[in-house]
């Protein structure tokens, strides 16, 4: 199995950006956490991070080889239009996760345009969220 991790705006500021939201581990440190997952499933796991929407939507346009997607499409989640067309224009099914609880939060961070075409989504684990999908793309059920 195969599966694409896609981070999007300010993702990469991860560490120093409001830990009480998003906690300390840096990008860095969370794609090495969820590649170690990934390693226990023999699980293909590759990482796409940018701050750009057009980015965000070519990158979803060539994962025509991947099983499965995990996204955290940061605050696009609540804007993007353009990637649920892009997310629902190929194959392979989704995770929306997010590091916080987004519906303890602002209202604005309430709606999302990716929530009812993802398989479901996974909101406020920090970086379990993202532990939570890989272990559902690898069993089909929780651990
Ligand atoms: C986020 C939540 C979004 O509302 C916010 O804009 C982000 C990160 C999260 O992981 O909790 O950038 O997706």
């Amino acid at each position: 199995m195969n599966i694409l991790v896609i981070n999007g705006p300010n993702l990469n500021m991860l560490g120093k950006r409001e830990p009480g939201h998003y906690g300390d581990v840096s990008y860095y440190e969370l794609e090495g956490i969820i590649k170690e997952r990934a390693n226990r499933y023999e699980m293909d796991i590759d990482f796409f991070q940018s701050n750009s929407e057009g980015a965000i939507v070519d990158c979803i346009q060539n994962a025509v080889s991947y099983d499965g997607i995990i996204i955290n499409a940061g605050a696009y989640t609540h804007t993007s239009i353009a990637i649920r067309d892009a997310l629902l224009s190929i194959q392979a099914k989704f995770i929306e996760v997010h590091l916080s609880n987004v519906f303890a939060r602002e209202s604005f961070r309430h709606h999302s345009y990716l929530s009812d075409v993802a398989i479901g989504v996974i909101s406020g684990f920090k970086e379990d969220s993202y532990l939570m999908a890989i272990d559902y793309f690898a069993n089909g059920v929780w651990q």
